[in-house]
């Protein structure tokens, strides 16, 4: 066997409560204490949702808010990694606890409401690491609003000003279910004009970063139409399906019912696939799609290519499981890939679709 601090870490960290243990793990990370892992296997390079990519697999928004972990990151497998989501001005987010395991479900519920230390802090961290001269990864900065901010596309607008110069590409999170009133900026009439100033702001960047919309997966078949619609005038990069659920599925222990938050991990699987059909259906390919939530096993990841995904994300299975699972997930996509007799996972994009 060999010798893996970021999984001996986690074998310490998985007996903490379930913030001291994500606090130790961005610590970790962001003293590179994690054994490297393969990221490049010759049949998963990809070029999709403007980005160049070793592998279409990414570490989702949530685990390093502050951008404080990726020394560490850097080194394992993923293809991309996204920081955030960041809100303009630091805030503390709910009382704690806020975070809860549930290991029987192989799922997370949490509230954090955005905590974060705001955009200056996460300028010089992305600062400093873009002089660091290290060859990072592509990496994805996803914005968030503060809780008191009315107007929400103030706060987003911000986001591309000071930090679009540092990012590979940019993600508009309008889903997470913790920020009251967040998810009504999905709508149709609020989505054009939040669209419409983002783009604009985002066309002043020099290095003009794609952008991404992250959507919830709990929305409603109209919903979805409508921010289809959307797209038609208000084109972007791509459309990140999705976020945690407000919903909880009966497989999920009954006394993490009571619980207050957005379940991610397993029980999120088949309800963030339902939508991401949804979205390929109407979509057709105009708009690349990432899929995202229950993501655990290379076939899951694969699951969701199939299904119209371009590229995929996953946090609460490494919460789970450690950081040997993002290992697995891409070197058996690509044997995956390899076994259905396609020379690039690209060939493989929304061939379960109908
Ligand atoms: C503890 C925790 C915090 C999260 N924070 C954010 C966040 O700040 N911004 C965001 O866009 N998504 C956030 N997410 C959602 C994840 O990025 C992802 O969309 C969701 O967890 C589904 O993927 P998973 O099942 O692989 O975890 C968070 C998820 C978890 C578990």
């Amino acid at each position: 066997m060999t010798f893996c601090p970021g999984q001996l870490g986690f074998q310490v960290a998985k007996r903490m409560e379930a913030e001291k243990a994500h606090k130790l793990a961005v610590w970790g990370l962001s003293k590179g204490l994690v054994s490297s892992q393969q990221r490049v296997y010759p049949n998963l390079a990809c070029n999709a949702a403007g980005l160049t990519l070793d592998n279409p697999v990414g570490l989702a928004a949530g685990f390093d808010k502050d951008a404080e972990a990726v020394p560490g990151l850097n080194k394992m497998a993923f293809g991309f990694l996204e920081v955030g989501s960041i809100t303009p001005k630091s805030q503390p987010g709910n009382p704690r606890p806020r975070v809860f395991r549930i290991r029987e479900n192989e799922a997370v519920i949490n509230r954090y409401g955005f905590n974060s230390k705001g955009l200056d802090y996460a300028a010089r961290q992305l600062d400093k690491l873009r002089s660091s001269g290290v060859k990072l990864s592509p990496l994805g900065v996803n914005l968030g609003k503060n809780k008191e901010t009315e107007v929400a596309l103030d706060d987003y607008v911000l986001g591309v000003q000071q930090l679009g110069q540092f990012a590979d590409y940019l993600v508009v999170n309008v889903s997470s279910p913790n920020t009251p009133g967040l998810r009504g900026e999905q709508s149709p009439e609020k989505l054009v004009p939040l669209l419409d100033a983002v783009l604009k702001e985002r066309s002043k960047l020099k290095n003009l970063p794609p952008l991404w919309l992250k959507v919830a997966p709990d929305l409603t078949d109209e919903d979805i139409e409508g921010i289809v619609e959307v797209f038609q005038t208000y084109p972007v990069d791509a459309l990140v399906v999705g976020n945690t659920t407000l919903q909880r599925p009966d497989s999920l222990r009954k006394s993490a019912y009571k619980l207050v938050g957005g379940l991610s991990g397993a029980p999120l699987l088949p309800i963030s696939n339902a939508a991401l059909a949804k979205f390929y259906k109407l979509l057709q390919g105009s708009t690349p799609l990432i899929g995202v939530g229950g993501v655990a096993t290379a076939e899951q990841a694969y699951d969701k290519i199939k299904a119209g995904a371009c590229l995929v994300q996953l946090y609460t299975a490494m919460a789970i499981h450690g950081p040997r699972v993002v290992d697995d997930v891409v070197g058996g996509l690509s044997k995956l890939v390899a076994a259905d007799g396609y020379v690039c996972v690209d060939q493989a994009v929304g061939t379960a679709s109908n």
